[in-house]
């Protein structure tokens, strides 16, 4: 049985990506893989109660402890439904993954990233997405669209500054690991958008 791939979709908020999740998802299942569509925080159980804790705007929470939920929440996920996914041979198409955590409690929050980093190493040992596509846009415009949000969970509701340091975050590892992350003008239309997708898909699939 030949591993599937496993690939993560990033981006600040408002920036689409659970849309193209589910659209590269459905292009990859007419290629007739087996797909597992998952997202972090959550994807078990217990993650999806560590996510209600980690989104409550009423929850407030020491810098460390958001970095290791996000952290335990993903121990979880990597065992019950990622690894289980990767080795019968489906591709894992995940809505976030550990470049969050570098982007949000590392940029947005300033967690030391070599906490982080200690942190990677321990939850995933060698595990990394075959490809992260990262939907990068500039904060206002994401903040626009996330405007429609009526109730904003704890990051939404995040002033821009925080965007800002967090898209930083992102573009600061996606130059530490070019093979791997390919950045996504995000403010294009989302048929050009899905052009670029499609033929990620091809690239993929060969
Ligand atoms: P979502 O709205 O894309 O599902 O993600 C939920 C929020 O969690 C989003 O605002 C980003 C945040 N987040 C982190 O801060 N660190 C992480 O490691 C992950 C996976 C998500």
């Amino acid at each position: 049985m030949t591993r599937g791939k496993f690939i993560t979709l990033e981006g600040i908020d408002g920036a689409g990506k659970s849309t193209h999740c589910a659209w590269l998802a459905a292009v990859l299942r007419e290629r007739k893989h087996d797909v597992c569509m998952t997202r972090e925080p959550g994807g078990t159980e217990l993650g999806e109660k560590l996510r209600q804790i980690l989104l409550d705007r009423s929850q407030a929470m020491h810098l460390d402890t958001e970095a290791l939920l996000m952290f335990a929440a993903r121990r979880e996920h990597i065992d019950k439904v990622i690894a289980p996914a990767l080795a019968r041979g489906s591709w894992v198409i995940c809505d976030r993954f550990t470049d969050a955590t570098f982007a949000y409690q590392g940029g947005g929050r300033g967690v030391d990233s070599r906490r982080l980093e200690i942190l990677e190493q321990w939850v995933q040992g060698g595990l990394q997405p075959d490809l992260t596509l990262l939907f990068d846009l500039p904060p206002e415009v994401g903040r626009r669209r996330a405007s429609k949000i009526r109730h904003p969970d704890r990051f939404e509701q995040e002033h821009e500054a925080f965007f800002q340091r967090v898209r930083q975050g992102y573009l600061q590892r996606a130059l530490e690991a070019q093979a791997r992350i390919r950045v996504i003008d995000a403010s294009r239309d989302i048929e050009q958008i899905q052009q670029e997708l499609a033929m990620i898909a091809q690239e993929l699939c060969r």
